[in-house]
């Protein structure tokens, strides 16, 4: 059984996939269940505006785990500027219950991402990694860029690439053959997946967001992170997304945030015209200190994982 957390019903289609992977992927639903019943009743709490801190917190804070998730993302440099939040409490006097909420959101998405059991650990790894290092590029951006997304900017960078991780578990071999977990991606990039798999791993990722009933605008951003001018209203933060992915696979191939190809961030093109002011300046500017950041961040999440 599904609930839909914190935000309206949406009239996005339904995904399609090929009849085979549908049948794998929903046979295996239960077990991909992305909120644990803990989480499914701190985000109904926290629907009425007038929940108190103390009950949102007591809720959470009987699932351990999520809640040490949540402290450790929080206490992201990011999030907290360095100032250290000691307790769930006081996160989310900080940061607000609608960032609490995501920060939750993200939590359940990365165990997730934890326990899917692919063949090779070592692929996982890799797309762990991109997904925590794109969430942090894209919370960097959003406070370089003043946008104001509260949370969502993290959770959608985290999720937008799950599709990959879903393709790697499920059909492990055609992934192999054309995924090479390389980071390199060009504009042909859909066309051959869809070839060989005659789908996407957007539709896939996709396909997944919306059996789990999870909000609309990260469907849309796992659906159109390669191609975020097909975004609806979401666009705004699926361009966000696409940028910081961009620069994340930059940033995995080059390994210095020094070299980042400023003239090749097509992403940033896209953000102003998405009304984002000056953001190749901005960007060209803070360059180092973002990616630097963001990868200071992405060690201190994976040295204190569990
Ligand atoms: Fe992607
Ligand atoms: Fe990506």
């Amino acid at each position: 059984m599904f609930h839909r957390v914190f935000l309206p019903e949406t009239n996005t289609p339904q995904i399609e996939l090929p009849t085979e992977l549908a049948l794998r992927m929903g046979c295996n639903l239960d077990q991909l269940k992305v909120l644990p019943d803990v989480a499914v009743q701190a985000l109904d709490i926290a629907k009425d505006p007038n929940c108190s801190v103390t009950r949102f917190s007591t809720v959470v804070e009987q699932d351990v785990k999520l809640t040490t998730d949540i402290l450790r993302m929080a206490n992201t440099v990011v999030f907290s500027g360095g100032q250290r939040i000691t307790s769930l409490h006081q996160a989310i006097i900080r940061l607000g219950f609608r960032h609490c909420k995501n920060l939750i959101l993200s939590s359940c998405i990365g165990s997730l991402m934890r326990r899917m059991s692919i063949q090779e650990t070592n692929s996982r790894e890799k797309l762990y990694k991109h997904g925590f290092l794109t969430a942090l590029i894209s919370a960097n951006l959003n406070n370089l860029f003043g946008i104001r997304f509260m949370g969502e900017d993290f959770t959608a960078g985290l999720i937008h690439d799950l599709g990959r991780t879903l393709l790697a578990m499920f059909m492990p071999t055609e992934f192999k053959q054309f995924d090479k977990l390389d980071f390199v991606e060009d504009q042909y990039l859909l066309e051959r997946e869809h070839a060989a798999l005659g789908t996407t791993h957007c539709d896939v990722g996709g396909w997944f967001v919306q059996h789990n009933m999870l909000p609309d605008p990260l469907c849309q951003v796992v659906r159109f992170h390669h191609q975020p001018e097909l975004s609806g209203e979401g666009r705004l933060l699926t361009t966000l997304v696409a940028a910081s992915d961009e620069i994340a696979n930059f940033v995995h191939q080059l390994g210095a945030p020094r070299e980042l190809p400023i003239d090749k961030l097509t992403m940033l093109v896209k953000l102003e015209e998405v009304g984002v002011d000056r953001a190749i300046e901005k960007f060209a500017d803070q360059s180092t200190q973002i990616v630097t950041m963001a990868l200071s961040d992405l060690c201190s999440l994976n040295s204190r994982k569990s």
